[in-house]
């Protein structure tokens, strides 16, 4: 039986919905009434220790969707107890959700780095989906103001962004064929990289790119009600991106969904 972790978040609900026909799996969410989907369902949350004891009761493989947004020492614990758990429970595989290698300059990459080599070192066979941005994120950092004025602390960089339905396309792909992907690492960036003068031209003639100052960003995005950890993971994607560390493209993604991936920008339009 393969489970779906993080099931009702925004990845989780577009894995569950390419898997929806399959007899042999289950989703795994917080808060079973968020689910839409015709699979079955059970309470898993990282942060309640009974929950992941009975609700890995006779899975063979675990999507392990990472753990949102939280400090380190949070996701750390979140993702350490539900490896273990799978571990305890006799979970055959477990298939997570990672960040591309391009990110190590990122605020939020210790977590997923710190999962990584704890899986490598658990009794279980893994697969590490190193997971590119999401074309997504970068509309939200990128989205232009009513005037029409897209302002982000991007500089000239460029990011090779990920539709997240093709992540959870690749993810879905991989659950139903995880032995063939025992040991595997795969980096799941985009093949095309688009940075903040591409997305002024892809909203139309009127919106124009204005390269803001971190230091300004910092000061809104603390001042928007954020939480304090939330405020350098804004700032932080956005000088890795500038300063041209995640730009790079690659091909595994087009390998695991055996089609090109779809385009960043139309990802963004949508
Ligand atoms: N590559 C990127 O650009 C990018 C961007 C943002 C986030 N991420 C990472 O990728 C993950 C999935 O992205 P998303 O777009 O689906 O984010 P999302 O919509 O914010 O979803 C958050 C996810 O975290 C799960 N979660 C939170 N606390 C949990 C806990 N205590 N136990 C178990 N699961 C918990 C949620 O599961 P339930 O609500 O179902 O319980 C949900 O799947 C995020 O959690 C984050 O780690 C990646």
């Amino acid at each position: 039986m393969i489970l779906v972790t993080g099931a009702a978040g925004a990845l989780g609900t577009l894995v569950a919905e390419r898997l929806a026909d399959r007899a042999d799996v289950a989703l795994g969410t917080r808060d079973l009434r968020r689910t839409r989907s015709p699979l079955p369902a059970r309470r898993i949350d990282f942060d309640d220790p009974d929950t992941l004891a009975t609700g890995f009761e006779g899975v063979d493989v675990l999507l392990m969707i990472s753990a949102g947004a939280g400090e380190d020492d949070t996701v750390i614990a979140r993702h350490g107890a539900a490896v273990e758990a799978a571990e305890r429970a006799g979970v055959g595989h477990v298939v997570y959700t990672s960040l591309t290698a391009d990110g190590d300059h990122l605020p939020y990459a210790l977590p997923h780095r710190w999962t990584e080599r704890r899986l490598r070192e658990s009794s279980m066979a893994w697969t590490i989906l190193r997971n590119g941005l999401y074309a997504e994120l970068l509309a939200e950092i990128a989205a232009p103001s009513p005037e029409g004025r897209i302002t982000a602390p991007l500089g000239e960089g460029r990011l090779a962004a990920v539709a997240r339905a093709d992540l959870a396309e690749a993810a879905a792909r991989v659950a139903v064929e995880a032995p063939a992907h025992a040991g595997r690492v795969y980096e799941l960036v985009g093949e095309q990289s688009v940075g903040g003068a591409d997305l002024a031209q892809a909203h139309g003639p009127r919106v124009t790119y204005e390269p803001e100052a971190m230091s300004r960003t910092r000061a809104r995005v603390a001042a928007s009600g954020a939480e304090p950890f939330q405020v350098p993971m804004l700032v932080g994607t956005c000088s890795a991106i500038a300063a041209g560390f995640m730009a790079r493209t690659g091909g595994d993604l087009r390998r695991l969904l055996g089609r090109a991936p779809r385009s960043p920008i139309s990802a963004v339009l949508a």
